[in-house]
């Protein structure tokens, strides 16, 4: 509904009266946005974006789908909202599509709102599974922003809930990053040392539930682990009956040119969760997916945990018209395709900018890492930078970007790149002519 107030009135009492999440709230001037179609978004003024990150990497279908939206509408007439403990036609028909997509073997479903609920639920149902208690999650990793999830991200959001936000349980590995190793070692010499300590890490400590990984790190910077790393991990979690969860709310849906990442590697992992890209953000909704011997453990074992809204008639609808989209479009097939094409845009990029250190990727889920010293890899900012609220130079490439009509999403000292999957080649050159011009900043910001 058109609002009778001016944008600048719509930005002030939204900065005002509103949180604006993870940052300072001082400053926060968030730009009054109207409509959205395909891959752009428009403005107050009129002026159009192109979304070059799907928003938070979830938009996968670009904005507007008249599929889903009429899904939205269709059975907010047909049945609003019935409680979670009734079967419904669409709990049926998107349980039926998710075993087509979803990598084999998960069979067994748990709807919640949101990525973070799906991996509390995941945390839960491991803990209850197997009666222990650890999960191994890894230092450069986000999987929610509630008391379980965040205590398992390693990365900075978590540190504002120490010493408590840590809770009993959780501890973590090294990640997985060939371009700046935790270990200082070099692929493939390193006989792939990041995997083999978190073996080492389960044989020292007792009680280990599960082993906890974005199979691309997402956020903390589109980290792409080489090809031996995840059948070595299926191992290492089988010999030592430790459950393998995925989290995928960033990864899945056709964002890595696969229907989810560890297609990539054709390795199961005993739960998945996910989110974001399942109704294309257009509703919450998140998935958490277990295989059958977890399915069959609460066949006579009380399940301790729901909520009012699982498998809420409205987030489900979204869900199965995705699928479908994505299907009749060939969106994955789509990703996997114009994935070498924004690569050797990107090489090309890297090749006239000495700011950057490195570009990686698969399908079209790519960063592009910024340094001052090619040769060091030292960042521009770090962790430190960013939760003290010293100005990054990311987010000035980023302002630049926007000024000329561009949406690039900046973590401390990188940008991913993940439009939305409806992306055209000619758009693709758009946002990378972007990204070329505003890089100026940060190749003049390099030390001589
Ligand atoms: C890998 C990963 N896990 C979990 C989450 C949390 O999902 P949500 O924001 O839907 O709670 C995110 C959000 O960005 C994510 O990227």
């Amino acid at each position: 509904m058109p609002s009778s107030l001016t944008s600048q009135e719509i930005t002030n009492l939204t900065a005002q009266y509103t949180y604006g999440t993870w940052r300072f709230q001082k400053g926060w001037k968030p730009l009054h946005v109207v409509d959205a179609e395909g891959c752009y978004f428009v403005d107050g003024s009129g002026k159009r974006y192109l979304d070059f990150s799907s928003q938070l990497m979830c938009v996968n279908l670009g904005h507007k789908n008249p599929a889903v939206i009429e899904a939205i509408e269709d059975q907010a007439r047909q049945l609003p909202f019935i409680g979670p403990g009734y079967a419904t036609d669409v709990r049926a028909e998107l349980s039926r599509l998710l075993l087509e997509v979803l990598p084999k073997g998960l069979e067994k479903f748990f709807f919640t709102t949101s990525g973070t609920e799906a991996n509390e639920a995941a945390f839960k149902i491991a803990r209850m599974v197997t009666g222990k208690t650890k999960i191994i999650a890894r230092y450069r990793s986000y999987h929610g922003s509630t008391m379980g999830s965040i205590a398992a991200t390693g990365d900075p959001r978590r540190w504002a809930m120490e010493p408590a936000g840590k809770i009993p349980g959780v501890i973590f590995a090294p990640e997985v990053n060939c371009y700046k190793c935790p270990l200082n070692h070099h692929y493939p010499e390193c006989g792939i040392a990041c995997v083999e300590y978190i073996e080492h890490m389960i044989e020292n400590e007792s009680d280990v539930a599960a082993v906890l990984v974005e199979p691309v790190v997402g956020t903390n910077g589109v980290l792409v682990p080489p090809k031996e790393y995840f059948p070595r991990l299926r191992q290492i979690c089988d010999a030592h009956r430790v459950l393998l969860i995925a989290d995928e709310v960033m990864s899945g849906w056709g964002r890595t040119g696969r229907w989810f990442a560890m297609d990539n590697w054709d390795v199961t992992p005993d739960i998945l969760t996910t989110a974001k890209g399942i109704t294309s953000a257009y509703v919450p909704l998140g998935l958490c997916a277990t295989n059958k011997a977890i399915a069959s453990y609460f066949d006579d074992h009380y399940f301790s945990h729901g909520h009012t809204y699982e498998a809420h008639p409205i987030t489900l609808a979204p869900a199965i018209a995705t699928i479908n989209e994505m299907k009749r479009l060939k969106l994955v097939d789509r990703a996997a395709t114009l994935g070498p094409y924004l690569e050797r845009k990107l090489i090309d990029l890297k090749f006239h900018h000495r700011s950057i250190g490195e570009v990686r990727g698969l399908g079209l889920f790519w960063a592009v890492e910024l340094v001052k010293n090619q040769t060091t890899k030292e960042p521009f900012n770090t962790y430190a930078d960013k939760v003290s609220g010293a100005p990054l130079l990311v987010d000035k490439v980023a302002a630049e970007m926007m000024k000329n009509g561009v949406f690039l999403q900046a973590w401390v000292s990188h940008f991913i790149i993940a439009p939305p999957l409806i992306i055209t080649k000619e758009e693709i050159d758009a946002g990378i002519q972007a990204l070329d011009a505003a890089l100026k900043i940060a190749d003049e910001a390099v030390p001589q």
